[in-house]
């Protein structure tokens, strides 16, 4: 079996490291925003071109807050993406704001920014890109739009840390950027864990502030906050593994490049590109390497039989999940992104994949997908 994601190598080949880091942390016995945390925060905020970084429960809380932080609240809406995981909407729901999509790019499935200001209304207060598979989103027009209609930007970095737009870190470019450290990320824990980034300090006073029962000093509460700190042991395992981040990183972008060439001439099967415009602008760091296949469900059960891993990110878009309903979309309200959950087939993807795992895998899809026709959209 090649599987999607593989931990157990990940964990081999760090053992001793990540053994004796929390071996230490047991020792020192400062479980609660303790030394580590404070070391990871500023390791990662260095390490994403931020000044400021607070530790935080999980990727969700890290959206929740960052949103709380800029008071976006009841009444407001955040434009974003109907093709991402539900943690982006749930944060905005979570806030009592509305999420209002726009439909994706078919080249990188990222919000299609040409869009945007079509839906902007005075209720408008945020847009939430998502920096989908490890692809950054294109942050130029983004941020433009942003300033020049005073709308906040708060990214979506769950599954691209390290991914860069104009040879700048994502999660620079807005008011904040949200990471998970959830195990599967391009940096996992052992567990569940979160950071939100920024340049700006006021977001990240509040954001600690938030984390913490929404007091900056003990036992004095100013706002209703969360309790959602990133663990001390967490810390102490990421800061073991953020040292190899760069390195792993490079890695996945050498098997998808493999992939590409391995895929070629496969048919009816579309690579993922880093789109063709931003070619120069964007370096992808392949949380997932998505491919794009006509019958999806078919491919998928050939692959398995066949003993490779595959898994669909994601089935359904969120503006037609049932938690949706109210917000009134419908079937054909974004096409591109309605026809990727219907295609997408991610593949196996970790740094120690090896090529001849990587042959195994392309040899499979072409058997599996033996006859197909070209996806006419998707070319
Ligand atoms: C795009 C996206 N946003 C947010 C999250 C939420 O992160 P977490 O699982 O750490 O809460 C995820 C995690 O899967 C994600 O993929």
């Amino acid at each position: 079996m090649i599987p999607v994601c593989d931990l157990q190598r990940q964990y081999a080949s760090l053992k001793t490291e990540i053994d004796a880091a929390m071996q230490a942390t047991a020792a020192e016995a400062k479980f609660i925003l303790g030394p580590n945390v404070k070391a990871l925060e500023k390791e990662i905020a260095d390490y994403c071109d931020c000044k400021f970084a607070a530790g935080v429960g999980n990727g969700t809380d890290a959206l929740h807050l960052a949103l709380r932080a800029l008071r976006i609240g009841p009444g407001d809406e955040v434009i974003t993406t109907p093709f991402t995981f539900v943690a982006t909407t749930e944060a905005i729901g979570m806030v009592g704001a509305t999420p209002v999509f726009v439909d994706i790019d078919e080249q990188t499935f990222n919000m299609d920014v040409t869009q945007i200001e079509s839906v902007i209304t005075p209720r408008t207060k945020c847009i939430l890109p998502v920096h989908l598979y490890g692809q950054p989103c294109d942050m130029g027009p983004i941020m433009e739009i942003a300033r020049g209609r005073g709308l906040h930007v708060v990214e979506d970095c769950a599954q691209a840390i390290g991914a860069t737009y104009r040879g700048k870190k994502v999660g620079s470019f807005g008011d904040a950027g949200c990471l998970s450290f959830f195990p599967s990320k391009n940096l996992g824990c052992f567990g569940d864990g979160g950071m939100v980034v920024s340049n700006n300090q006021e977001v990240f006073e509040r954001v600690e502030m938030l984390r913490r029962h929404g007091g900056k000093v003990k036992y004095h509460h100013c706002e209703l906050g969360l309790n959602s700190r990133l663990d001390e042991l967490q810390a102490a395992i990421l800061r073991v593994k953020l040292k190899q981040l760069e390195s792993w990183n490079e890695a996945r972008r050498t098997n998808a490049y493999r992939y590409n060439s391995l895929l070629r001439g496969v048919a009816g099967t579309t690579t993922p590109g880093e789109a063709s415009h931003l070619a120069d602008a964007l370096r992808c760091v392949y949380h997932q390497y998505t491919i794009r296949v006509p019958n999806r469900e078919g491919v998928s059960q050939k692959l398995n039989a066949a003993g490779i891993g595959n898994m669909v990110y994601y089935p359904v878009p969120l503006h037609l999940q049932e938690v949706h309903a109210e917000l009134g979309y419908k079937l054909g309200s974004f096409p591109v992104s309605e026809r990727a959950a219907a295609e997408v087939l991610s593949l196996p993807m970790f740094p120690e994949l090896t090529e001849s795992e990587q042959q195994q895998v392309a040899a499979a899809v072409a058997a599996a997908t033996a006859g197909a026709q070209p996806l006419s959209a998707a070319a």
